[in-house]
């Protein structure tokens, strides 16, 4: 229960991608890692620990061993989740009342969204003594709410509702005359209005994650996915014993709308972070290509768990349960990336952790969706597994997973980045 605990406030700590990615960093600098500008040369002792940002919304930390690395253990997971973005000019004032300008970020669930209390948190560029200087900000308290239109004015409601984004999501702020966002984000970060030069701002739920159930079964919070992976493989990361592995945990921003983007699992981040940690230790493109034959990463987002109304939803045989443990998920069309060699190796180390493994596929009549691996492995191939935890309500703004399985992944990724893989013609030596 005290990791749930340790669980829910990070994930309160983390609104934003932004915000996601600075919690990450200050457990890694409480930890002793430094941190990397890539703007600066670098140089790494044996058995460095350090970490990068890019965008200040993705960020790698990465343990040097003592000596030449032997292979490559990496873990990814994305700091992201689907939420509602503000318009550069987001006042809309009619009828008495100031209502914002929206647009999705991801595909969310929009009805989870309606009538529920909502904040405002992200990134913006000041003009602050002759520089430009980028600031997070939260304002942490309900400034905003969807309102629902009552049923006596819409009587089909309950019948296959459809949500207009210009028309049904714009959410409210204030009534005519009340603040616009501008002025209550300089507010919270005590500026003048006008030294903000540009923003990115989103809405997320103030509701707070809760453990529930009659057993204390369940947890729900916003951003499970995938906070609930990032925090996880965090934990591992950092419990680890030593290995003679290069080991890097990932946290890629901008999963949610395709990872395209410079900082996403599609750029160049992590091949150019590797590249540049092989330089400073005085190795070579060549050693780095022999590390990542002799190398792992287990990209780790998020599965459907099996839907108590929907049963027929899941797989016939593939039927991921909360607290059923680690999720290792399969498609034969590669949009996640576990094969059988991946798939055996991981099983065993969660094996010797005594953590529960369990399998998703999609059903064989639907397609699925694609993540971090999948997409990284263009930019530096190496085995891959996919894996996740089971969860209810996927990209809802509150979501449901199982109480045990948090501590079931810190444990997984914890005997993950412990290990010592040797991949011999003869066979793979754990
Ligand atoms: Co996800």
């Amino acid at each position: 229960m005290d990791l749930n605990k340790e669980l829910l406030s990070f994930i309160s700590r983390s609104p934003t991608a932004f915000h996601a990615v600075d919690s990450t960093a200050k457990a890694l600098a409480d930890a002793g890692f430094a941190e990397l500008y890539e703007t600066e040369p670098w140089s790494l002792a044996p058995g460095a620990c350090a970490f990068v940002r890019r965008n200040d919304s993705s960020l790698i930390a990465f343990r040097v061993p003592e000596g030449e690395p032997s292979g490559l253990l990496l873990a990814a997971a994305h700091s992201d989740s689907p939420c509602f973005k503000l318009k550069e000019n987001a006042s809309l004032e009619s009828d008495g009342y100031r209502r914002l300008s929206v647009e999705k970020y991801g595909g969310m669930l929009c009805a989870p969204w309606l009538d529920r209390p909502l904040s405002l948190a992200g990134r913006v560029t000041l003009r602050e003594g002759g520089r430009l200087v980028s600031r997070l900000v939260d304002l942490a308290r309900p400034v905003a709410l969807i309102p629902n239109l009552a049923i006596h004015m819409d009587r089909s409601a309950n019948e296959g509702k459809t949500y207009d984004m210009l028309k049904d999501m714009p959410p409210l702020l204030s009534l005519a005359g009340g603040r616009g966002p501008e002025a209550l984000i300089a507010e919270a970060l005590d500026v003048k209005e006008e030294d903000i030069l540009s923003k990115e701002l989103f809405l997320y739920p103030c509701t707070p994650g809760t453990v529930w159930g009659a057993e204390n079964e369940f947890l729900s919070s916003p951003r499970l996915d995938d906070l609930q992976c990032v925090f996880g493989c965090l934990h591992g990361f950092l419990e680890a014993g030593s290995s003679g592995a290069l080991r890097a945990l990932c946290i890629f921003d901008n999963e949610e709308v395709g990872s395209g983007s410079k900082q996403g699992a599609g750029s160049t981040f992590l091949s150019d972070v590797l590249r540049r940690v092989f330089a400073a230790r005085g190795l070579g493109e060549v050693d780095l290509l022999r590390c990542a034959a002799n190398g792992l990463m287990v990209s780790a987002d998020n599965a459907h768990a099996v839907h108590p109304n929907h049963p027929g939803e899941a797989d016939r045989n593939e039927r991921p349960v909360p607290n059923g443990g680690v999720v290792i998920k399969y498609n034969a069309g590669a949009r996640y990336t576990t094969d059988s060699v991946s798939a055996a190796l991981f099983s065993e180390l969660c094996r010797a952790a005594d953590v529960p493994v369990q399998r998703y596929s999609n059903r064989a009549d639907k397609p699925g969706g694609s993540t971090l691996g999948h997409i990284s492995l263009a930019h530096l191939s190496l085995d891959c597994i996919d894996i996740g935890l089971a969860q209810l309500a996927m990209h809802s703004c509150y979501e449901t997973a199982g109480s045990k399985d948090t501590e079931y992944l810190v444990r997984a990724m914890r005997a993950f980045f412990s290990a010592e893989v040797r991949k011999e013609p003869e066979g793979i030596c754990l």
